[in-house]
């Protein structure tokens, strides 16, 4: 039983299998967090909770020793005393901005629950608590959703905000979560970047000002990704208190860190208030997205094997969700836009001699697309360039014996396109002002369902009359010049999440409908690499970024939420088209492993040695795909630490120490270099190893205690795979 609640007490305690999480409602029937650590018997932990009143923190007139301004809240609101950070901003009819949530019942449901609409992490194995909570004025309830994955120590959390009352109330700010932590000193660590330098790794110390991880761009980003640490001062990979929260949204959010005038810490999560402005009608509801949170006491390590696991199991859905994925080629940076159906056969050509499974055209099949300036929105092809129809180039490729798959940006419209000849309005725009143009494309208001309706028939009509094994979902621009013509003024604060729903909407439908289709997440490489399009989509090009050295850290960075299965990773020429290092091809290949592993690259241009080279990768890839994709991960060290080492080094290996995978690059150049050790995880302590098959054995205890010594090759960028197995 997960959930446990102490009626005397007073108590609700969640419970996964290393992990304890408990709330109190006390006798004024606030809801207070009480804990969130590790798991140990029951107890009734209130006593810890300081709720002292110090000046300038309001107090209930009846409750002198009491302000909202220092419980440790489940639901902390604005407008009466909450000084801090809060997840609420509540305008009622009558104007003002206040809400005082009590208990009113609560309820243990079997299963994990689900949200109407939106992504979110399933589970018939799983619980849920649903503490409803009152507002002590209005007919207002909070339905605050606990799920519980007790295996991988998951626990989320999201809130249906119900309005029962007779008239209309405000959304001004409306997060998931607050979690309230208790004294003591904290690091956020959040994962910035940009196009082509997608999550990378910043550690920054809490303190009393806000610490703000934000998007208000219309998507999660490149440059902020909705996943946060929250971690002790001294927590590293494998010692210390560590909670991460993983939003399952891809639009704007938002998460706040303050340390608060007495020391204690808040953080809050959700959707971003800018431009957030939900009305909620009498009768109606308003459900937020779903944070999911694990917490560790023993470091980075232990949290991303529960986020990866439960987001392999019970995030990620569809045919492709344990079934092996093919080994795709991808003409994007071998023609860019200058390609025809000759070319492409020819590449499949090639590549089939070589072991690849599947071809994917990419952008510039449709419409009058030969470069960036048109076409989006006009989802037909370009008989011309494919010199017939689509289904006889699928035809084609089949015969080549490869599958095939194809390219979309599904949200966007290009100024120069037939479909924005006949509905300008489906594009966002401020009236009277000219919109911002991206990558000569404008955004479709997909809040409108007539204009997802237009997206949906035109992508099925091409889905369904070719045979195509995949789809490449991409989305190459931000989010401005927000309004549409389809709400009226007051609702124009609901378009941001409205936007979110209708593009959700649209691909539960197109996924359901199509079942077989691998469907690839993609935005502008790595731009929208989060839980809520992971529900949709099974993988995400991770980085247009390819270099392998650069990759070290995009992959690192991203590996503290998301498991190696979700990375879109390839191979590609060098000099690299990014940043125009030259790496060895084997290099190239030992990273891609670590990820999905396909090919972003002209085959016909190789040559006979590069091209025995990749059949090789191939074949390594398979051999070792299930312990990749289904192994612990554990990262060995780390591309952001020079100073300690000039080898960036991680792991995967079986949950019972059977077999382990470790990867090392080397991406310093030193003269007389010192020699340097890497220590395994993960292994027996009492059994023997070989490693790449040698003579020799090795303890257990003694590969994870002294290591092993990097086999150091002299030329750049170096890579070894070192494979370790029962002797
Ligand atoms: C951005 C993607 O990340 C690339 O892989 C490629 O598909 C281009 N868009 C095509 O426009």
């Amino acid at each position: 039983m997960a959930i446990f609640e102490n009626k005397q007490d007073k108590t609700f305690t969640l419970y996964t299998k290393n992990t304890m999480y408990q709330m109190k409602v006390d006798d004024f029937g606030v809801l207070q967090h009480i804990y969130y650590g590790k798991r140990m018997e029951y107890v009734d932990l209130s006593y810890s909770a300081w709720l002292g009143v110090v000046s300038f923190s309001p107090n209930p007139i009846d409750r002198v020793n009491y302000s909202n301004n220092h419980a440790p809240l489940e639901l902390s609101a604005c407008g009466l005393g909450d000084f801090r950070i809060n997840a609420l901003a509540l305008r009622n009819h009558d104007g003002s901005l206040a809400a005082d949530p009590r208990f009113y019942s609560a309820e243990v449901i079997k299963g994990k629950y689900s949200i109407p609409g939106l992504p979110a992490f399933y589970g018939e194995e799983g619980e849920t608590l649903v503490i409803t909570l009152k507002d002590s004025l209005y007919d207002i309830y909070f339905h605050m959703y606990y799920g519980v994955l007790e295996e991988y120590d998951l626990i989320t959390r999201a809130v249906r905000i119900e309005n029962k009352s007779d008239r209309s109330i405000k959304l001004e700010r409306a997060l998931s979560a607050t979690l309230d932590l208790p004294n003591g000193r904290y690091d956020m660590v959040s994962f910035y970047g940009r196009h082509t330098r997608e999550r990378m790794y910043e550690r920054a110390n809490i303190n009393h000002s806000r610490l703000t991880v934000e998007s208000v761009r219309g998507a999660s980003s490149h440059m902020q990704n909705p996943f946060v640490i929250i971690a002790d001062r001294e927590t590293n990979e494998d010692y210390g208190d560590a909670w991460g929260m993983a939003l399952v949204y891809s639009g704007n959010f938002m998460v706040i860190a303050e340390m608060d005038h007495m020391d204690k810490t808040r953080v809050i999560i959700g959707i971003n208030p800018e431009n957030f402005n939900y009305e909620v009608p009498a009768g109606d509801v308003f459900c937020t997205p779903e944070v999911a949170m694990v917490y560790s006491d023993a470091g980075f390590g232990k949290m991303s094997n529960c986020f990866h696991k439960a987001i392999r199991n019970n995030l990620c859905r569809g045919e492709y969700k344990y079934a092996e994925r093919p080994v795709l080629i991808n003409n994007w940076e071998a023609t860019y836009f200058d390609f025809n159906a000759d070319k492409l056969v020819s590449m499949a050509r090639d590549a089939a001699k070589i072991g690849v499974e599947l071809l994917v055209m990419d952008d510039g099949w449709f419409g009058n697309r030969d470069n960036d300036t048109t076409s989006l929105g006009d989802w037909f092809p370009n008989e011309e360039k494919l010199q017939g129809t689509l289904k006889s180039l699928a035809e084609r490729v089949n015969n080549e014996g490869l599958k095939f798959g194809i390219w979309f940006e599904p949200e966007c419209i290009s100024s120069v396109s037939e479909l924005y000849k006949e509905h300008p309005d489906y594009a966002f725009k401020i009236p009277g002002r000219e919109p911002q143009i991206s990558r000569w494309q404008y955004i479709l208001d997909y809040s409108r369902k007539e204009v997802c309706d237009n997206i949906y028939e035109q992508l099925c009509k091409v889905l369904e009359n070719a045979n195509i094994s995949y789809v490449k979902w991409d989305f190459n621009r931000h989010i401005s010049d927000l309004y549409s013509v389809a709400l009226p003024a007051e609702k124009q604060g609901e378009v941001y999440h409205r936007y979110m729903l209708g593009l959700y909407d649209l691909l539960e439908r197109i996924t359901s409908k199509f079942p077989h289709i691998l469907f690839e997440s993609c935005s502008g490489g790595g731009g929208r690499f989060d839980c809520g399009m992971l529900y949709y989509m099974p993988q995400v090009w991770t980085s247009d970024n390819s270099d392998a050295i650069d990759r070290l850290k995009i992959q690192y960075g991203t590996s503290f939420a998301y498991p190696v299965r979700t990375m879109g990773a390839h191979v590609s020429v060098c000099p690299n088209h990014q940043n125009a290092r030259v790496t060895p091809l084997q290099t190239r290949g030992n990273v891609a492993y670590f990820g999905t592993y396909g090919l972003e690259l002209d085959i016909t241009k190789m040559t006979d040695e590069e091209k025995a080279e990749i059949k090789r990768q191939i074949v390594e890839f398979k051999k070792y795909y299930n312990l990749i994709q289904f192994g612990d991960y554990y990262r060995l060290s780390s591309p952001f630490d020079e100073e300690n080492s000039l080898y960036c080094a991680w792991e995967v290996a079986r949950e019972d120490g059977s077999e382990a995978l470790v990867c090392a690059v080397r991406y310093g150049q030193d003269a007389n270099s010192a020699p340097e050790t890497f220590k395994v995880k993960g292994l027996c302590p009492n059994k023997f190893y070989r490693i790449n098959g040698s003579e020799e054995k090795y303890l257990g205890q003694a590969l994870m205690t002294v290591g092993i010594r990097y086999k150091y090759d002299f030329f750049s960028y170096p890579s070894n795979l070192y494979h370790i197995t029962l002797a």
